[in-house]
């Protein structure tokens, strides 16, 4: 994968290797979803599947950058304005402006095995990346963790996503084997094991994104921002869904859509804190139990599912040996994570292929992963 990117770069650039290497990885979340921006708890990691940043200044010549899988090339600041919001080129110059202004021209190429649109972060693994990419080639000293909240900042200034926290400290902070407990108020987290005996986990991408992903992204935090205003007329002290419960909601009188909106998010994080102790207990059943339950959350109280999701979840949670499974990331499409025995991997995959081909024409792809370290720099390619 590395090497044909860097015989591309060599056929694309010419002699000269890149001056850094990065490999950024995707991102993974086993519960806690949409919790991120209000305030509560999630528990993602980083995946074995990446995308990669080669970068060189380019000092005799302008910006040159190439997106090698996708065959696209672009030559000038002002044909990259030109590729719209949401494209790959976007989310670099994005990291551009906010962490390198100044830089000047880059030679830059990117690839990977990260599918797009997957609800595993590729866009949040470009931007860290690149931000880690430009640290490396400035020698600037920021910690990890700064590096994150850039690209926070990247995705809410420039690409106008109100997104919390949790992909950009899964993508650069993740340690190999462990899911990261991460407070997203305090920030503090913590490694834990996912791994339970004669299991697995995989994820089914639906391969399909929905329109208005992003505009159901933001109207979601803005209905919680709304209940969280409702919910200080009767305690100020409430600062975020994080301070309520579910007894709070149930005397707060909330719109019907706010208060499902607000439920969903109480008892996901209620739900983070009991994954962690299914985890350390190596209770499958019990997680299975969860992840089912934060799926249906999703679906009916929040709002941010889809048929495709739904099909491969109702699957999934009635196959024998599979302990459970629910929609990851933001939803409308994306991926499902599941929970299953490792011996039925083969036939739940042939059998979970076949009833998606039959309901919606077109086979799902089943990804297979190991829990992987985050953004890191490439020295010897190989
Ligand atoms: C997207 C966002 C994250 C998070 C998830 C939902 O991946 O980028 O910040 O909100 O959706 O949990």
């Amino acid at each position: 994968m590395l090497n044909a990117l860097i015989d591309n770069w060599h056929l694309s650039f010419g002699g000269v290797p890149p001056e850094v290497i990065v490999r950024a990885p995707g991102r993974v979340n086993i519960i806690g979803e949409h919790t991120d921006y209000n305030e509560g708890w999630v528990l993602p990691g980083a995946m074995s599947r990446s995308l990669y940043v080669l970068v060189s200044r380019n000092t005799h010549g302008g910006h040159h950058w190439i997106a090698s899988d996708l065959n696209e090339e672009l030559e000038s600041p002002e044909h990259i304005l030109e590729y719209g919001e949401y494209s790959w080129a976007r989310y670099i110059q994005g990291a551009i402006s906010i962490y390198a202004p100044g830089i000047g021209p880059l030679r830059l190429m990117i690839g990977g095995d990260l599918p797009v649109g997957a609800g595993i972060s590729s866009s949040s693994a470009l931007v860290c990346g690149m931000l880690y990419a430009l640290q490396q080639l400035t020698e600037k000293t920021e910690s990890r963790e700064e590096l994150a909240l850039l690209g926070q900042r990247v995705e809410r200034e420039i690409i106008g996503v109100q997104g919390g926290i949790m992909d950009q400290f899964a993508i650069m902070m993740s340690e190999p084997g462990h899911v990261m407990l991460l407070d997203c108020r305090t920030r503090q987290h913590r490694l834990i094991q996912a791994d339970l005996p004669g299991c697995k986990w995989i994820l089914i991408n639906t391969k399909v994104k929905h329109a208005l992903v992003d505009s159901d992204y933001n109207q979601r935090a803005a209905q919680c921002a709304q209940a969280v205003a409702h919910l200080q007329t009767i305690d100020p002290k409430i600062k975020s869904l994080r301070d309520v419960s579910i007894d709070m909601l149930a005397s707060a009188d909330l719109p019907e859509v706010l208060l499902q909106r607000s439920a969903f998010v109480v008892q996901e994080n209620e739900r983070v804190h009991h994954m962690v102790r299914a985890l350390g207990l190596h209770d499958a059943d019990a997680a299975g139990q969860f992840l089912q339950a934060s799926h249906a959350g999703l679906k009916e109280l929040y709002e941010v599912s889809c048929d495709e999701l739904d099909h491969l979840a109702a699957f999934a949670n009635t196959y024998p040996g599979v302990w459970g499974a629910r929609m990851m990331g933001g939803g409308f499409g994306g991926c499902v994570i599941c929970l299953l025995e490792e011996e039925i991997f083969d036939s739940f995959s042939r059998d979970v292929t076949l009833a998606y081909h039959q309901r919606f024409g077109f086979d799902p792809e089943i990804i297979e992963f190991e829990l992987a370290g985050g953004v890191s720099r490439i020295t010897r390619p190989g």
